[in-house]
């Protein structure tokens, strides 16, 4: 048995009437769990307050009065931390919701009036039976790379704004984290101190546990959370892959997105995380210095596979009268399309930066790229879409 997390209950129920409140309770007890909560509702209550807080390890839920169960479900998944396992228990006696819902994820279904007999045996399944251990079963949130292909292109800019804008808008949790530990600027993008700890994760991976995690995560707003160091400059720090690992594990377990922001150079720690990402997010200039490394990054990361996708941002784009490489000549020689285009904004950048706030603004071309990329990363718009990065740009570029 996991243990609880510090500000979380270990289970919660939320269930419709009181015969199933006094069943689930008995229940609960008879299997020894301290760490409970029983609420009066179902579903619809559960999005509710997950939205406001943090979900617990496992949760039962009754989706009786939901209409359509399947996507209330899939809703509350979208609240809730990727780990957690879910029990539904519901009226609808239905085989192809019973598959649906598993499908989503969901441990096990349950019709009801409840027994205490078969609640016993699926909660004792879900909690400690030989499945729940299962790498398989454990579902995980994404890990999303930042990568610059050279120092100054807008990389932790572009980190924070994608981060806030998918907890902030989106709902989701989300972890940012800075592997910069000597110069890297995240937290001081938040206009946070990042927590003291990282190095140590990364260096000696045996300290890591909960307990040590949650201190050195420190929150911006209620769903996201940041991870940084500002390490001495003299000193040589030594990262050990599976330290990592290690992290990205626990982390993936708990949010929705891990958003890296990785240093432009390649070295183990990089490589290590640019493995485990399902999304590349490839930010560049349009210098030819940042043509020539992005064409070299992306023969690197694209070499290993097709699951990683990889997202081209071209930024900066109209901050020189002359001499920039045009968006369209970037495609011709990458061989790639650029997925989104984001004009030079010489004064909202630097504002936001300054205040550590992020681009709020929803209608100028800045704050529509940025959602346009997060979008992206939800998979909500592909980026290899007919119309080109450069067709794009000019129909939202609006000069300020
Ligand atoms: N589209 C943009 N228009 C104008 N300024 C921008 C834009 N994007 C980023 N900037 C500015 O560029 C500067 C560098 O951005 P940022 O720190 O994100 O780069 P970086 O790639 O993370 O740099 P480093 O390599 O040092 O980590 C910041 O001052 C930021 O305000
Ligand atoms: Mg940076």
């Amino acid at each position: 048995m996991g243990a609880a997390k510090a500000d979380q209950p270990y289970l919660m129920a939320f269930v419709e009437d009181k015969n199933d409140y006094n069943i689930v309770q008995d229940v609960i007890k008879s299997l020894n769990i301290a760490n409970y909560e029983i609420i009066k509702g179902g579903i619809k209550e559960a999005i509710d307050i997950f939205k406001l807080q943090r979900s617990p390890q496992y949760l039962i839920v009754d989706v009786s009065k939901s209409d359509l169960p399947a996507t209330d479900v899939t809703r509350l998944f979208e609240v809730c931390e990727p780990g957690m396992l879910m029990l539904a228990v519901g009226i609808r006696n239905d085989v192809p919701l019973y598959r649906d819902l598993i499908k989503l994820g969901v441990h096990e279904y349950v019709i009801k009036p409840l027994f205490s007999e078969i609640l016993v045996r699926t909660l004792k399944n879900m909690l400690f039976g030989e499945e729940k251990g299962k790498e398989s079963q454990i579902k995980k949130g994404k890990i999303i790379s930042v990568i610059g292909s050279r120092g100054g292109v807008g990389n932790t800019f572009l980190a924070t704004n994608l981060a806030t804008i998918l907890s902030h808008e989106k709902s989701r949790r989300v972890a940012a984290v800075d592997l910069d530990l000597h110069y890297g600027a995240l937290a001081l993008y938040f206009d946070k101190t990042a927590a003291y700890g990282l190095r140590e994760i990364l260096e000696d991976p045996e300290r890591i546990d909960q307990v040590f995690l949650e201190r050195v995560l420190t929150p911006v707003n209620t769903r996201l959370f940041i991870l940084g160091s500002e390490e001495p400059l003299e000193e040589r720090i030594q990262p050990k892959v599976e330290g990592v690992n290690t992290l990205l594990d626990y982390l993936s377990q708990q949010f929705h997105y891990v958003v890296v922001d990785l240093p432009h150079h390649m070295n183990t720690l990089t490589k290590t995380v640019i493995e485990s990402s399902s999304v590349i997010i490839l930010v560049c200039d349009p210098s030819v210095g940042s043509l020539r490394d992005t064409g070299r990054i992306m023969s690197l990361v694209g070499l290993e596979g097709s699951v990683r996708r990889i997202i081209t941002v071209l930024n900066k784009v109209g901050a020189y009268a002359t001499g920039e490489i045009s968006p369209s000549d970037f495609e011709e020689t990458l061989k790639h399309k650029i997925s989104h285009v984001i004009p030079f904004d010489n004064v909202l950048p630097m504002a936001c930066i300054n205040k550590g706030e992020f681009i709020e603004e929803k209608e100028n071309s800045l704050g529509i790229v940025l959602r346009d990329i997060v979008d992206d990363i939800l998979g909500i718009q592909k980026s290899e879409e007919p119309e080109s990065g450069l067709d794009r740009f000019f129909k939202k570029i609006k000069l300020r």
